[in-house]
């Protein structure tokens, strides 16, 4: 059944793609050797520009990184229609924001220029040196997580597309054919990847569909996510990956469409479970952050309590799901100690250096200086229906919100551009190490 649906996405994405035999041997050759050429030189050019901290950034990932990867596949979980992107110019559609996600700040920050990679279903062989993006929306590290929603890359599928691009790489007379000289360049890119939310969301936590609630406890259910993460990790780097970025899960049960879900027991609801579900092109949920009143829950319901000196939200939101979060604390330690065990001596991963990220340290330090950021809204989508307009997701045409800068969520389930910038500034340069462990990813890059 999976494997249907695998080799039809394949179908589309090759399909997607401008085929080699269509572009011109030599003009490929060319077009190659000018984009290594441009990135050597970045890198040993010490005036002029500013040398990138990285050369090079591939991206792995769910719908909060992907760029445009699910635009020519059958899903619900597709961004490439207004007003997503509402915020973003530089380029194709198809991110599940209203502008830059993380990694487009992140690339930026690396020093990157052109500041973007791309998404790899429309790279050209040119641009595979310099970096790119094969993140899907709806994706997970279970192949069968998300299928509730379309088709998609799962992470074992995005590592396969990276491995055609190092073979394509490795033929590019840039490299004349010398795997040295193509180890030597993987070796100094930055390999973010972002995986998990949808294994809880389109998945673990959605019973109808998955039987994994029934089969696994939390516990049993991270260490078989963090197995299969661990062998995709590995083979990344066997691939030539050497400086990683593995991002944590975010608290998954305080985003909006969770919000929703919680507060819905006294109040006529606009749609259904399914409903939003098969409406929601999210998928990629997991977006981000502890509201800021969920460490205290006694607040919430039934409109809020008068002489509580926090702002309370409508519809008596505020309290988080904390079922679904604890599960993701078991899963976020599992990742940090895995983290921690590839980068010990006598790791399995000889000369890998792993970054981890906390995005529930971080969520939770945004949150508690929302205000100081100018974000006054913490519990509702920018664009949405229903309850915190998080029961159904952000409509094709919809009018978002005008004040963006104000949101920390774009939609039911994502973060809006303005988390997405202070989040990546976090991953970048935070010298936290409960956000960013055991360095900052600027140090990495510099490593
Ligand atoms: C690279 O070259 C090898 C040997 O000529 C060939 O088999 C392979 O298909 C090529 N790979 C790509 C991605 O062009
Ligand atoms: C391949 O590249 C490495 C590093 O740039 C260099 O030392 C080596 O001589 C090259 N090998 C060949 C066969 O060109
Ligand atoms: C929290 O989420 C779980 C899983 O979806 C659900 O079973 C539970 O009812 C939710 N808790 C509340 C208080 O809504
Ligand atoms: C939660 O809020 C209530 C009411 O404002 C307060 O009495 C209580 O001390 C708070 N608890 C925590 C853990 O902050
Ligand atoms: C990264 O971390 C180091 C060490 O904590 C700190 O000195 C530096 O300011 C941080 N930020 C950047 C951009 O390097
Ligand atoms: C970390 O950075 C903050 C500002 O971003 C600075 O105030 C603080 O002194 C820094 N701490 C260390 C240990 O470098």
């Amino acid at each position: 059944m999976h494997a249907v649906a695998v080799s039809r996405s394949i179908e589309v994405a090759r399909g997607g793609r401008r085929s080699p035999e269509t572009m011109g041997y030599d003009g490929r050759r060319l077009a190659l050797a000018l984009a290594v050429a441009a990135c050597w030189a970045a890198e040993s050019i010490a005036w002029g520009a500013p040398r990138p901290a990285a050369p090079c950034m591939y991206v792995f990932g769910d719908s909060l990184v992907d760029n445009g990867n699910n635009n020519g596949i059958l899903s619900l979980a597709r961004a490439n229609y207004r007003p997503y992107g509402i915020d973003f110019r530089e380029g194709p559609p198809g991110r599940f924001t209203n502008g830059r996600t993380m990694v487009d700040f992140l690339s930026d920050m690396l020093g990157l220029r052109p500041p973007l990679v791309p998404p790899y279903a429309t790279a050209r062989p040119a641009d595979l040196p310099r970096g790119a993006n094969f993140a899907s929306g709806a994706s997970g590290i279970l192949a069968e997580t998300g299928n509730n929603l379309g088709g998609h890359y799962p992470l074992s599928e995005q590592v396969e597309h990276f491995r055609a691009a190092v073979g394509a790489m490795g033929n590019a007379s840039a490299f004349r054919g010398n795997a040295t000289r193509l180890a030597e360049h993987l070796g100094r890119c930055i390999f973010f990847v972002g995986m998990g939310s949808n294994d809880y969301l389109n998945n673990y936590f959605m019973p109808g569909y998955y039987d994994t609630a029934q089969r696994y406890g939390p516990r049993d259910y991270a260490a078989l996510l963090l197995q299969g993460y661990a062998a995709q990790l590995a083979a990344l780097y066997g691939l030539g990956a050497r400086k990683f970025v593995v991002a944590g899960v975010g608290q998954i049960g305080c985003i909006p469409y969770e919000l929703a879900r919680m507060n819905s027991d006294n109040q006529p609801s606009v749609g259904s479970e399914d409903i939003s579900i098969s409406i929601g092109i999210g998928g990629g949920g997991g977006g981000v952050w502890s509201s800021p009143t969920s460490s205290n829950t006694s607040g919430s319901g039934g409109g809020g309590v008068s002489g509580n000196a926090k702002p309370t939200p409508p519809d008596g939101a505020g309290a988080c799901n904390e079922t679904i979060n604890s599960a993701i604390a078991i899963y976020n330690r599992g990742l940090l100690a895995m983290v921690k065990r590839f980068n010990g001596r006598g790791g399995q991963l000889r000369g890998a250096r792993l970054v981890f990220l906390d995005t529930v340290q971080s969520g939770t330090d945004l949150a508690a200086n929302a205000a100081a950021h100018g974000f006054t809204v913490l519990d509702r989508g920018c664009c949405g229906v229903g309850r915190n307009n998080g029961q159904i997701t952000c409509l094709p045409l919809q009018r978002p919100c005008d004040d963006r800068s104000a949101y920390l969520f774009w939609d039911a389930f994502h973060p809006t551009e303005a988390v997405n910038r202070i989040y990546a500034a976090k991953a970048f340069g935070s010298n936290n190490t409960a956000e960013v462990y055991p360095i900052n990813v600027s140090q990495l890059a510099a490593l």
